[in-house]
Formats: structure tokens, C-alpha cells, sequence
């Protein structure tokens, strides 16, 4: 890890703070069933939500305590109004050199060229199924073909880097590794498979639906040969494998195998909450500071006061439980809407 410096605050855990993620949204436009299965949530108020301008007047001060990777998520990022207005405005900053999205595919075909032209280097897709069918049922949706659209355009644009998230789950979609991993490949994407995770908005989290690593790696190597593990990014949630090909994929395992001791990601919710972890409770309210004349020295110091506090391990902590269910119940949810999965950026 890197050695700490005045301007570079690590925690507790001597974990370094490198990597935001911004929710620039908490409205979505499917209803996944790992993220939003309810009828009905609660929003966070209009008012509340931050501009483009605090946006980027925070992702600044997070740059000057060492943040180079800003990954913007929602909800649905692209939901936003006029997103490609928010990644010019960041893209103005030469220390943060890795400007990433994580959408779920559904309007990236009109938006693509436009995000691309406005200094976006990745995006990721969520693409769970390639059956329209299921796509119905699990996330609500018949929008399968616009995701579909919305990946080859993001190619078309020229994005360097295009990941598309696949979320395993037992029961549903389990039989559609191998497939997925075709798919990818015919598209010049890289494939990552994840771990159902027992985060907030998860309600209907058991462990029997979790599709392990050791189980989606099993079902790659009786297809594809051996798999050989690429063990670089330690600070990466997924974990990199090559087929014999040359093939490469991703898996996260935050549910079996969480990466708590090398993370360097803070969140921002849109409404200016600084989270510490996916799984944490408290947060440090930016918008108050934003909104009340602080100056970007006094912003930073409450950043990095609270980095330097953080000693956070959500996943691992999830992990160690002998008996695990849901992180919160629905009542609890209801009750803060900062704890579900599509208002602290997924
Ligand atoms: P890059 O590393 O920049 O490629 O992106 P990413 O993998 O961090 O981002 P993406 O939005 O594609 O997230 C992939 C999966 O990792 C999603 O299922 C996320 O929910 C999960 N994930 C993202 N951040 C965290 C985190 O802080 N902790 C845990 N446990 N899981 C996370
Ligand atoms: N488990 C795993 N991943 C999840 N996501 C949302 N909810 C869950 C969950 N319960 C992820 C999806 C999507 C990203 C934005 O958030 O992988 O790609
Ligand atoms: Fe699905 Fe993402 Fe929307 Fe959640 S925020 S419902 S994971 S598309």
C-alpha cells in the first residue's frame, strides 16, 4: 500500500482512499430483483439532490486527497438529465485520469457517442440474461433489446474498456454462464460474474441462491479447460481469469470472498451522504457543508477526518455470521432510503 501522506489520508486498516463512486441518482428504470424488488419506495427529496456543480465541486476536493478513479452509478446514472454535461465537467480534472459509468444498458444507445465525446474512458453494462423472457420477469422490464442496443453502441463509440456485470442467482440464471461468456466474447467485452450479495434493498437475500466463485469457476473450466487466476489489481473487486485462449473474466466474490482488506472506494449518494462502505450505516452529510459556505479546505478536512477513522469491513464482517439472512428488512429501509443498494451506487 501506499505510504500516507498529509494530503493522502489512509484508515485504520492503512487502506488508502483512491476510488469514488458517485450516485448520481437514486430513480431506476427496472426493478432487479437483488436490487429493488418492492412495489414502492421512498425517494430521496428533490431538493435534496445534489447539482452538477456540487458534484464536481466534491469529486475535486476528493481528488486532492488522492482519488484518481470516479465511477459514476445510480439508480440508473443515465436517468440524469444531460449526464454528459457531469462527465465534461469531471473530465476537466487531470487527476482524476479514469472516468467510469455502471449502467444498466437500457437508453446508453442514444447516449453512448455523446458520453464518449465528453471524456468517458469505461463503462460497464448490467446484462443479467440474454433471455427477453426472463428479463421480464427478473427486472420488470421488455427492454432487453434496447440493453442489447445499448452495449454494441457503447462498443461503436469506441469505449477501450466495456465490462458487462452478470449478478448469478440460483433458480434463475445460473444455466446462463457459459452463454453470457459467448456473448462477451463475440462482443469484444469482458464478462463478470457476480456474487448475490445480502446488501440493503436485497430483501429477498437467502445463502441458498448464491452461486459461489468456486461453482461459476467449476462450470467455466468443464467448458472452457483450465482457468488460470491473473492476480494483478489487489485493489479490484473481481477477480481476473484467463481461459486458454487468451480470454479474460471477471468474478466478485463479495459474498464468499470479500476484498474489505484492500478497499479503497468511498461513495457519494446523490444526495451529498459520504458512505464509508457498502454495508455501513453512518455517513458524513456533505450537502450541509456544501450548502451551508464551507470552503473546499473545510470539505476535505471532513473527508479525511472520517477516512482516517474508517475501519469499516461490511462484507467480511457478513461473511463471518454463522447464520445469515437479510441485511435489513423492509420496514427498516423504508425508514432510511440511503440504506438501499440503488441510493449508495451499487
Ligand atoms: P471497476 O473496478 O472500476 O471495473 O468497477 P467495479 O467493479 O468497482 O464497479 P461495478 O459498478 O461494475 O460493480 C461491480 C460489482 O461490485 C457490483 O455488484 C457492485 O455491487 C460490487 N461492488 C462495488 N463496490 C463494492 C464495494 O465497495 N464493496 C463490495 N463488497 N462490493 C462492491
Ligand atoms: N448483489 C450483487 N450485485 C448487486 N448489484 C445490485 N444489487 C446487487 C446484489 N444484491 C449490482 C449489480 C449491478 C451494480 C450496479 O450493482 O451488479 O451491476
Ligand atoms: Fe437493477 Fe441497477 Fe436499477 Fe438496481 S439500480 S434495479 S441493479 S438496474
Amino acid at each position: 500500500m501506499s505510504p500516507a501522506s498529509p494530503s493522502h489520508p489512509t484508515d485504520l486498516l492503512g487502506r488508502p482512499l483512491r476510488n469514488l463512486r458517485v450516485s448520481v441518482t437514486d430513480r431506476c428504470n427496472l426493478r432487479c430483483r437483488y436490487c429493488m424488488p418492492e412495489s414502492e419506495y421512498v425517494w430521496l427529496p428533490r431538493a435534496s439532490i445534489l447539482t452538477f456543480e456540487e458534484m464536481d465541486r466534491v469529486a475535486g476536493v476528493f481528488a486532492g486527497l488522492g482519488v484518481a478513479k470516479v465511477r459514476l452509478t445510480g439508480g440508473e446514472p443515465l436517468l440524469r438529465h444531460d449526464l454528459a454535461t457531469l462527465v465534461a465537467l469531471l473530465a476537466r480534472h487531470a487527476d482524476i485520469g479514469d472516468l467510469a459509468l455502471t449502467t444498466n444498458g437500457v437508453l446508453l444507445e442514444r447516449q453512448a457517442a455523446a458520453l464518449r465525446d465528453a471524456g468517458l474512458r469505461r463503462v460497464t453494462v448490467s446484462l443479467d440474461t440474454l433471455r427477453p423472457e426472463r428479463m421480464r420477469e427478473f427486472a420488470r422490464s421488455a427492454r432487453h433489446t434496447d440493453v442489447v442496443a445499448g452495449i454494441d453502441a457503447a462498443r461503436a463509440a469506441g469505449f477501450s474498456s466495456l465490462k458487462l456485470n452478470t449478478v448469478i442467482i440460483r433458480g434463475y440464471n445460473e444455466d446462463e454462464v457459459l452463454d453470457l461468456m459467448e456473448f462477451a466474447r463475440g462482443r469484444g467485452a469482458e464478462p463478470r460474474f457476480i456474487e448475490y450479495m445480502d446488501v440493503g434493498g436485497a430483501t429477498g437475500w437467502s445463502m441458498d441462491q448464491v452461486v459461489s466463485q468456486r461453482e461459476i469457476l467449476e462450470v467455466v473450466a468443464r467448458r472452457y479447460g483450465p482457468v488460470e487466476p491473473l492476480r494483478e489489481g489487489q485493489w479490484a473487486p473481481a477477480e481476473r481469469f484467463a481461459l486458454r485462449d487468451g480470454t479474460v473474466f471477471g468474478v466478485i466474490a463479495s459474498t464468499t470472498a470479500p476484498f474489505c482488506r484492500t478497499c479503497d472506494r468511498a461513495r457519494l449518494t446523490a444526495d451529498g451522504t459520504f458512505l464509508l462502505c457498502l454495508y455501513g450505516e453512518e455517513g458524513v452529510d456533505l450537502r450541509q457543508l456544501l450548502r451551508g459556505g464551507a470552503t473546499d479546505a473545510e470539505i476535505s478536512a471532513a473527508i479525511a477526518a472520517a477516512w482516517r477513522a474508517r475501519a469499516d469491513r461490511g462484507a467480511e464482517e457478513r461473511a463471518g455470521l454463522s447464520e445469515r439472512g437479510v441485511l435489513h428488512r423492509i420496514e427498516s429501509l423504508r425508514a432510511d432510503p440511503r440504506r438501499e443498494m440503488h441510493t449508495r451506487g451499487g
